[in-house]
């Protein structure tokens, strides 16, 4: 740690916490990032350590601070403070026609003007803002009543926790601001949610909605934090001073004082613009990352708004202009089953061919054998697909039809369906036990093992592969590393110089860090953050293989799933065997990104904290002991290096002494800390 003054320090933190904002900023509401992702976690980590020297310098609205409360027994219920009213819905251009000359009518104008703006799907929330700091936020609930979800909100990035003051007159931020949103979440990250919760045998979200709202209405802020949430925001629901004149300066504002707002809108001055936009709008549908579903059409003036009022629920001023549904109804002909590259047997319904919103579905992802049970889907059966995305779609709900004749329920094969080998199970999931002998899962493991990621050999597609183990010429991955030149050369699609390229990049992969290596053996749940952490802990091949199930558990954010994953692949002779030959082949196995990490002096240290700490939350402490490489776990045993005794320190301390294991005050451990 550089040595600064404390009013350094504090200088230092309020520069850092700027910077940070700005780049958040940038990087999650105006889509336009202009650092790299590892000079953001410079900058992070610099303010987390500068945090950690000084927890009483740590501001709430510091980026660091955006998790930490603990869970909640229940979501307490907030009154809005005005009513948040929901919209009319047409999807009739005559009944958008009909509504213009509704309004033109009761404010005698010849024409009125529009805003109009996609329509999110996602849950609406309240955010309340006094003198620009967010203080809290609430989900819609009954329109009068929602759920304070506050502390999760606050884990958005998109959602600054402090407004950015205008320049201008307009500009100027209300010392009280209330705001309506939208929170929802971007399709590529829900298909990679649903493929990380079935994987771990939980039920998928149904769809990007339901998705955002389980995820923002969770007991436990930091489970919100891992799920990627987005914002958008587009209405000022009561502000201090007087409000913008029109529906769109009001956007304005929302945008200058830094929110994030609808990416697409429109001033429209006659209803045939509001029907052209919503053409334009639906036809940009399906290249949008995020669902919407309709648009929605604004009155401009809020004097107009005013005029007109509003009904008991919705506003008489404002409709939801519908696109055609993208849910469609049609028959299950046949429930097949895939084989993964790990093995893992999902289930996939082949319907017969509907088009949903444009586009022919034929086959829909069952995600895996409990979700079937759950949805009672059969061959026969009629059901609703839903479309999110240009990914495989899934079945949003079985139709009952009267008097129908069910056939059996579905159940997944003893054999797998690629090589016939034995299906085990494990939890939701069912996976086949050929591994090496499974054509699907070695082809699969090798285009993972070269994937970017992982070890990134360049002109190993997924083609190439295919015929490397058609041919036999590869059985596993050590097998890669005895290929010769010659043989590439059999392969369709090479001539002399490709082969040679190739034959280069399988050389210049023996060089690989070891985070690298651990995501390219495909071991089941564990990707590119988990294999980080293990690199990080365990620095070396040897030590991560010579771990069992507990050593990987009181590993930081290793949970039992995980733990249990890597004992079993690293028991398993075939998966050492192949790593022998590997190392055989040349392969060297770096430590993980050295230059970027941290001098870890409490590498393979344990520590357990008991009783009461005054300077530090135990997240402080724990954060403490891990940035410098230590671990902190729950009980005292041989394994521990330290034991640190806060105020009334009870049975921990004692069994410390006796096993004899070094005990610390809060002032030593933090002491120390400082030291390292
Ligand atoms: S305006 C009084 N604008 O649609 C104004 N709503 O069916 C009421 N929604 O509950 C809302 N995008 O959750 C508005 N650009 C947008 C919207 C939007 C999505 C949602 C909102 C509301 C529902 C109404």
């Amino acid at each position: 740690m550089k040595h600064l003054t404390r009013a350094e320090a504090g200088k230092r933190m309020e520069a850092l916490r700027n910077e940070i904002r700005r780049h958040d900023y940038l990087y999650y509401v105006k889509d336009r990032p202009e650092i790299s992702d590892a000079e953001y976690d410079r900058l992070f980590r610099e303010l987390s350590d500068l945090e950690a020297a000084y927890p009483d310098l740590v501001t709430p609205d510091s980026p660091t601070q955006r998790v930490g409360a603990p869970p909640l027994a229940e979501l307490t219920k907030v009154q809005h403070e005005r009513p948040m009213l929901s919209l009319d819905s047409v999807a009739d251009p005559e009944e958008v026609r009909a509504f213009d000359k509704r309004v033109r009518r009761e404010l005698s104008l010849e024409t009125v003007h529009y805003t109009v703006e996609p329509k999110y799907d996602g849950l609406s929330v309240e955010l309340v803002y006094d003198k620009g700091g967010f203080v809290r936020g609430a989900t819609r609930g009954d329109g009068t009543t929602g759920e304070d979800v506050t502390i999760n909100l606050r884990t958005l990035r998109s959602l600054p926790l402090q407004l950015q003051a205008g320049h201008s007159q307009a500009s100027q931020l209300p010392s009280h601001l209330v705001v309506r949103g939208e929170v929802y979440m971007r399709l590529e990250d829900f298909q990679s949610l649903n493929r990380r919760i079935t994987e771990r045998g939980e039920e998928a979200f149904a769809n990007p909605r339901n998705a955002a709202s389980g995820s923002l209405r969770q007991l436990d802020s930091r489970i919100t934090a891992e799920r990627p949430l987005a914002l958008t925001c587009y209405e000022i629901m009561a502000q201090s001073g007087s409000p913008p004149p029109t529906h769109w300066d009001e956007l304005d504002s929302l945008e200058r004082w830094g929110l994030p707002i609808p990416l697409q809108r429109r001033r429209c001055e006659s209803i045939d613009e509001v029907m052209s936009f919503h053409a334009e709008i639906e036809s940009l549908r399906e290249r949008l990352p995020f669902e919407i579903d309709g648009v929605v059409v604004k009155l401009n003036r809020r004097e107009w708004q005013q005029a007109l009022g509003e009904k008991s629920r919705s506003p008489r001023w404002a409709i939801a202009y519908k696109f055609t549904p993208r849910k469609e109804i049609t028959q299950v002909q046949d429930i097949v089953v895939s084989v993964g590259r790990t093995g893992t047997l999902t289930p996939l319904a082949l319907l017969k061919p509907v088009e949903v919103g444009g586009v022919t579905i034929s086959r829909a992802t069952l995600h895996n054998a409990d979700e079937v049970a759950r949805k009672d889907v059969r061959v026969g059966d009629t059901v609703k697909v839903e479309r999110a995305g240009d990914v495989i779609p899934a079945i949003a709900e079985r139709v009952p039809v009267e008097g129908e004749r069910r056939a059996e329920p579905f159940r997944m094969p003893d054999r797998c369906p690629v090589c016939g080998s034995a299906v085990a199970r494990e939890g939701a999931y069912y996976y086949c036990t050929g591994q090496a002998a499974c054509p699907a899962q070695i082809k699969g493991a090798l285009e993972h093992f070269a994937s970017k990621s992982a070890l990134n050999i360049e002109g190993l597609g997924r083609k190439t592969i295919a015929q490397l183990v058609e041919r036999g010429l590869v059985r596993d991955l050590a097998d890669l590393y005895t290929l010769t030149k010659d043989q590439i050369l059999t392969l369709d699609g090479f001539a002399d110089r490709s082969a040679s390229l190739l034959m280069a990049a399988i050389e210049a992969s023996k060089q690989v860090s070891l985070e690298r290596f651990l995501i390219g053996l495909g071991i089941r749940q564990v990707g590119q953050h988990i294999a980080g952490v293990l690199a990080r802990q365990f620095g070396t091949l040897q030590a991560v293989m010579a771990a069992d199930r507990e050593t990987f558990e009181r590993v930081h954010e290793i949970g039992p799933e995980i733990a249990s994953s890597l004992e079993s692949f690293f028991k398993e002779d075939h998966n050492r065997r192949v790593i022998e030959r590997l190392l055989r082949h040349g392969l060297s196995i770096e430590a993980s990104a050295t230059a970027e990490r941290l001098p870890q002096p409490l590498e393979r240290k344990t520590f357990v904290f008991t009783g009461a700490l005054e300077r530090f939350s135990r997240e402080e402490a724990k954060r403490g002991v891990e940035r410098l490489g230590g671990r902190v776990t729950s009980s005292v045993s041989k394994e521990t290096d330290y034991v640190v005794a806060g105020k009334d320190a009870g049975s921990k301390l004692e069994e410390a002494r006796r096993l004899g294991i070094r005990v610390l005050s809060e002032a030593e451990f933090s002491a120390l800390l400082e030291q390292l």
